[in-house]
């Protein structure tokens, strides 16, 4: 490894192998550049497990503007206009460029690309590949295509865990790999880390994603965004697997219903009822389950006869778990599913540290707002690795240093999970959020294995409850209403710690608020 090391040095340094880390990897060549992997490529990044596919407005009847405006809609008065803007006028060519590396999209048999419908979406605008599996093979293409290019090194199987900084700009990686810790001397890291689905106990992310990078980017000393919005899918399989298997919103696109024990559409009074944003779907779904109903999507009608065709890997997860869809209900709660917060980026992908780039659902463009539209994500993903990748390749490498490496113990997230699930989930309070941050401060103060998914917790404990009003996937049901102004949040892990701190001293909330 230690030789390695040495011929590595100064190469930009992507930490993460979904399909934001490989696609800026693949930008970048033919420059030399480093890949990180947690796993095996490809084995444990929630890009391959993602059902959805990517937006981009393709159809005949459809342009980048309807885009804009239903991704302005569903984040609720909180994206950036103007990132989303650029972002989304960018998806049609984000989509021939993962044409060009081999993705193979589904497509009608004239050839055209076949275009799916999800909830908020005024038209059908969702490109699949391989029906439910189009991570999987997006995913598949990518790892060939990043294994097939000689200027890409990888090494798997190795996690970062804390980034260098000097004068305030980063100087390298220290990453645990199995045979004990090395160092990555190098001015440029770019982080691909994924989302924070592992923080919860429902969730359909891969259990490893539990925000490492947002613990690495904030140890740094980065300004994070929007920590406070976690988007929760109403959708997952409700069995005794967990991740919990997804079922995509395409299958509400094709006309599947939310019902309850009784048969009951009770989403009827939701304007767009099971189309609608995925926020109002998840809180209306929670509320039925809370009032002790059970709740179910019904495939039976619609799409019916073609579902187990249309939507193979879901109807494979039914029947590992005993139902057969063409005969049965399935029964259904939300689980978390995305982070819309993250750490603030520019479009180029530059965080406020000097070195430092992310992409992907670790970063925060301010494309989703308050709550993300289906699919937006992917598009998003490969839109922005182009731009990370051009604003890398233009930055030179003026910041590596040689340091000390440190033996730091893996994470373990399980301490941390039922705080955030309780506190955080599709409904928040005061009370609730002041002690999860309370508790957090003391976890992360102890300096052991749960220290940094504690930080995040406490980071996204804070910033919700600075958030004193409901907006997009955040509702407080102590603050029921929008604040008259929408504000995007920033936070650092000093300020949130001192606000916990004061928190934790204080007799009531209202002194500190
Ligand atoms: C889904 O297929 O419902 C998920 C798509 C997404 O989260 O963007």
């Amino acid at each position: 490894m230690s030789m390695d090391v040495l011929d590595l040095a100064g190469r930009p340094v992507i930490i993460g192998g979904g399909i934001a880390g490989l696609m800026t990897a693949l930008h970048l060549a033919p420059e030399p550049v480093l890949l990180l992997s947690r796993s095996r490529l490809g084995a444990d990044a929630s890009s391959a497990w993602a059902q959805g596919g990517l937006a981009a407005s393709l159809g005949e009847d459809d342009e980048p503007a309807l885009h804009l405006a239903d991704t302005l809609a569903a984040g609720d008065g909180l994206c950036d206009a103007e990132a989303a803007r650029r972002i989304l006028y960018a998806g049609p060519a984000a989509i021939e460029d993962l044409a060009r590396l081999g993705v193979r999209f589904d497509r009608t048999p004239e050839g055209a690309l076949r275009l799916g419908l999800e909830a908020a979406h005024c038209r059908r605008r969702i490109v699949h590949a391989d029906g439910d599996g189009s991570g999987r093979e997006i995913m598949r293409a990518l790892v060939a295509a990043v294994r097939a290019t000689p200027t890409i090194a990888v090494i798997e199987n190795i996690e970062a865990r804390r980034l260098a900084v000097e004068d305030g700009r980063v100087t390298g990686v220290l990453a645990n790999c199995s045979t004990g810790p090395a160092f990555f001397a190098n001015g440029r890291v770019i982080l691909a880390t994924g989302g924070i689905g592992g923080l919860f106990h429902d969730t359909t992310n891969p259990l490893g994603s539990y925000g490492q990078g947002l613990a690495l980017a904030a140890r740094a000393g980065a300004v994070l965004a929007d920590l406070e919005f976690i988007q929760f899918h109403p959708t997952a399989l409700d069995g005794p697997g967990r991740p919990m298997p997804l079922i995509s919103e395409a299958v509400r696109g094709e006309g599947a219903t939310i019902v309850d024990e009784t048969g009951r559409r009770f989403l009827d009074g939701v304007r767009g009822a099971e189309l609608a944003p995925r926020d109002m779907v998840a809180r209306a779904v929670w509320r039925h389950l809370a009032d002790g109903h059970r709740v179910f999507l019904d495939v039976r009608e619609r799409p019916g006869a073609t579902f187990a065709r249309q939507f193979p890997t879901i109807a494979s997860a039914c029947r590992g778990v005993g139902i057969d869809p063409a005969r049965d209900l399935i029964p259904i709660r939300p689980a978390q599913h995305y982070h819309m917060g993250g750490v603030a980026v520019d479009l180029a992908g530059r965080t406020s540290v000097p070195g430092l780039w992310a992409c992907g659902e670790v970063a925060s463009t301010g494309l989703h707002g308050a709550n993300r539209l289906a699919s937006n994500s992917l598009t998003e993903a490969v839109v922005c690795a182009r731009w990370v990748a051009e604003s890398v390749a233009g930055s030179p490498d003026d910041g590596g240093k040689p340091a000390m490496v440190s033996d730091l113990p893996a994470p373990d997230p399980r301490p941390v999970r039922p705080l955030l699930s309780h506190a955080l989930g599709v409904t928040r309070d005061g009370e609730g959020l002041k002690e999860a941050a309370r508790v957090l401060l003391l976890l992360l103060q102890r300096h052991d294995t749960a220290s940094d998914p504690a930080a995040v917790g406490m980071m996204i404990a804070v910033a919700a409850l600075l958030r004193r009003e409901s907006r997009g996937a955040h509702f407080r049901t102590d603050f029921p209403l929008h604040a008259a102004v929408a504000r995007r949040s920033q936070i650092t892990l000093d300020t949130a710690m001192a606000a916990a701190r004061e928190l934790a001293s204080s007799p009531t909330l209202e002194s500190v608020l």
